[in-house]
């Protein structure tokens, strides 16, 4: 793992006033007005296992320009239900940085890491605005970010993190690869795919303090005309390293731009548009503790 400060990001902007991430070219350093820096009034935490956010939330620096992008809602429902004020937080495939912007609002100290340095400079960007709310309590919270690889965080301790909230990439669903960049996940096929995930499984165990929680978002897809879950046997590689199931929420898809220009619903093909990801919120079992019967790894 490779640290980006933010003076690298400074310099990185000085010759690059743009990168481009799958065919999206993304500005970086430029001037902006930020309206909010928080959602809608009416918000309110999520309180069922179904999740849905057809307004995908634009508050503070975030956008929906970077390729499979998480809604800012998500991190914020984890970071809000899972974790108190100056814990750490950690996106090990943090992409635009969604996550990490929810931690300086939220006053939660985070680790970000991509594989892609260009994806770094865009969470920097994405991070680079100052903020000072009226809330005496809270305290600006320290935000590190790294190129690296999620199957080996060398620069993160062993049971030092509070939660880990991120968003791999679905296999091959949507490439990060048009640009080469060596170790990343979505250029495997999927049975490789599935067996690295495995390593990144190992990864979250290590770093993740017992008794807290580590949550994934990821989704399926066909192939040949059979539904693959992907997101069922992820899951299953979580379990294998040590975790135990806490939830399964199911996300309602509302960008499905890619599956529905290819398969427009239940059409000629003869089968539904695949509109759902499952976000699975694991947890660490204390050392020693007693798994009660019907928890996942009784099964
Ligand atoms: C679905 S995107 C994450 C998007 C992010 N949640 C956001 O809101 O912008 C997945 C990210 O994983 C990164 N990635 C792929 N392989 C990786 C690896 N081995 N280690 C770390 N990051 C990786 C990709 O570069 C991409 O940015």
């Amino acid at each position: 793992m490779e640290l980006v400060t933010y003076e690298d990001y400074l310099e990185f902007i000085r010759k690059h006033r743009k990168v481009i991430i799958e065919d999206v070219e993304i500005e970086l350093g430029k001037e902006r007005e930020i309206e909010s820096y928080s959602p809608p009034s009416d918000y309110k935490l999520e309180t069922t296992t179904i999740w849905s956010f057809p307004d995908r939330g634009e508050w503070a620096t975030h956008r929906g320009d970077y390729r499979g992008n998480w809604s800012p809602f998500i991190p914020r429902n984890l970071i809000l239900r899972f974790t108190k004020p100056g814990e750490w937080v950690l996106d090990q495939m943090m992409g635009s940085g969604t996550t990490l912007v929810e931690c300086k609002l939220l006053g939660r100290n985070a680790i970000g890491v991509d594989i892609n340095r260009n994806s770094v400079m865009v969470a920097r960007d994405r991070l680079d605005f100052s903020y000072n709310p009226l809330d005496k309590r809270y305290v600006e919270p320290e935000i590190l970010t790294y190129v690296g690889d999620a199957r080996n965080l060398d620069k993160v301790r062993d049971e030092s993190i509070d939660l880990i909230a991120t968003h791999p990439p679905y296999a091959s669903i949507v490439s990060y690869t048009k640009a080469r960049v060596e170790g990343d996940l979505s250029a495997l096929n999927l049975e490789d795919y599935i067996g690295e995930m495995k390593v990144v499984a190992e990864e979250c165990f290590r770093v993740l303090k017992p008794g807290k929680y580590c949550a994934i978002l990821i989704g399926d897809t066909r192939k040949h005309g059979h539904y693959v879950p992907i997101a069922f046997k992820v899951m299953q590689k979580f379990l294998e390293v040590g975790f135990v199931l806490k939830e399964d929420i199911i996300k309602q898809q509302w960008r499905t731009k890619i599956t529905r220009e290819k398969w427009r619903g239940w059409g000629k093909q003869g089968f539904y548009l695949i509109a759902h990801e499952h976000l699975f919120i694991f947890r660490k079992p204390m050392d020693g503790e007693k798994l009660l019967k019907y928890s996942s790894r009784w099964w």
